[in-house]
């Protein structure tokens, strides 16, 4: 169940202007310098993209430090999880991952049939990581059928993560043979000091696949383009199962463009350090729960069935996210956006919350 698009808000309510912070998109858009590159990329849309990529790989081996053999791009990152499934699983094989962990994991595994095996996350009065991934569950579930292990570092819906040691321990002890993915899809705007950065342990770990995408803080969502980072031998294996022309020209030259604006990124993260502690205080001061976040969103306790309140929201014209499909039906997931945006999907929030109060008691 993905974020209710704008256009179909308005046609269904005929309301205007509305306000979306239901897909953990960037408020801030691209940078300028993937406008200017769009632009002279759409002289040659009538030609087939580089299947290669060399534009944007170069750049992201030299900014990563990898070769660009260890680069997969993805029309997206959800493009890439498909082709580890399709690479590395079929029926009779068994993927882990946990319980409240991105959807994309399940689908994938689903799509080859092979069988997923999914672990109990930490329980939500953990103190430090309420609902977040427990590395040993996933372990125990391990077997010979064992070929894949997804993590979601952060987790998306819950905004979880894991620290280097316990990540780096929990992979020093899988088997060589079972892939660990360890999924960066909001790596930039994580600056916890430990956070790992884990393509510097791709050498050690011959197994492990990270994945990130320029969907979220380089805000080129609509454009499709993700990529994996990892050992040269998996992504050769990787680049069998791609697609020839997976990544269009445009999302091409709009990545390579956006990996040179550093000052927007940085700007970016500090937008959403600052929604963060709005979020943070506006929950305090209201007696709302929400499960620490260091992604771009925020996941938020409503005490009783948060549909209704979504759909209150829905008549402000403002979208978030019920999760529902994730297991948590009391929580809405918002959107991190800009200090006037905060304000407004709180404002609509405060007016839902009205007409369905959360009990003090
Ligand atoms: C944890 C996580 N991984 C991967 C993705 C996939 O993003 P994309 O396919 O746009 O790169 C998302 C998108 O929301 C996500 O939250």
């Amino acid at each position: 169940m993905p974020g209710k698009p704008i256009e179909e808000l308005e046609r269904e309510l005929g309301v205007t202007n509305t306000l979306k912070l239901a897909s953990n998109e960037n408020p801030m858009g691209p940078s300028p310098l993937v406008i200017e590159a769009i632009n002279k990329a759409k002289d040659n849309i009538a030609l087939y993209p580089d299947g290669n990529g060399f534009i944007l790989k170069q750049k992201l081996s030299k900014k990563l430090k990898v070769e660009q053999q260890q680069i997969t791009l993805g029309n997206g990152s959800n493009d890439v999880l498909d082709m580890i499934a399709r690479a590395f699983l079929c029926e009779g094989r068994e993927a882990i991952y946990s319980r409240y962990a991105f959807a994309v994991y399940p689908i994938s595994i689903q799509s080859v049939n092979a069988t997923a095996k999914v672990a109990e996350a930490l329980p939500v009065e953990h103190e430090t990581n309420p609902y977040g991934h427990d590395l040993t569950a996933m372990k125990a579930l391990i077997t010979d059928k064992t070929r894949v292990i997804f993590i979601a570092n952060p987790n998306n819906p819950t905004g979880t993560w894991l620290k280097s040691e316990e990540l780096h321990d929990f992979i020093s002890n899988i088997a060589k043979d079972i892939i660990v993915v360890v999924d960066e899809a909001y790596f930039e705007y994580v600056k916890e000091g430990e956070y790992p950065d884990t393509v510097q342990w791709l050498e050690e770990f011959p197994n492990l696949i990270v994945t990130r995408t320029f969907s979220k803080i380089y805000a080129l969502a609509g454009l499709r383009v993700g990529y994996a980072v990892c050992s040269e031998e998996i992504a050769d294996l990787l680049n069998r199962v791609r697609h020839p022309f997976n990544v269009n020209s445009l999302a091409l030259h709009a990545a390579t463009a956006a990996l040179d604006d550093q000052a927007h990124l940085e700007n970016c993260i500090d937008i959403n350090i600052k929604g963060i502690k709005f979020w943070r205080a506006a929950c305090q001061y209201r007696g709302l729960d929400y499960i620490p976040t260091v992604g771009n969103f925020i996941t938020i306790d409503m005490e009783q069935n948060a549909v209704p309140i979504y759909e209150a929201m829905l008549k402000e014209a403002v979208i978030v996210r019920p999760i529902p499909n994730y297991g948590l039906p009391n929580y809405l997931r918002i959107t991190i956006s800009t200090a006037e945006e905060n304000q407004r999907c709180l404002d609509a929030l405060d007016i839902a919350l009205e007409q369905y109060p959360i009990d003090d008691e």
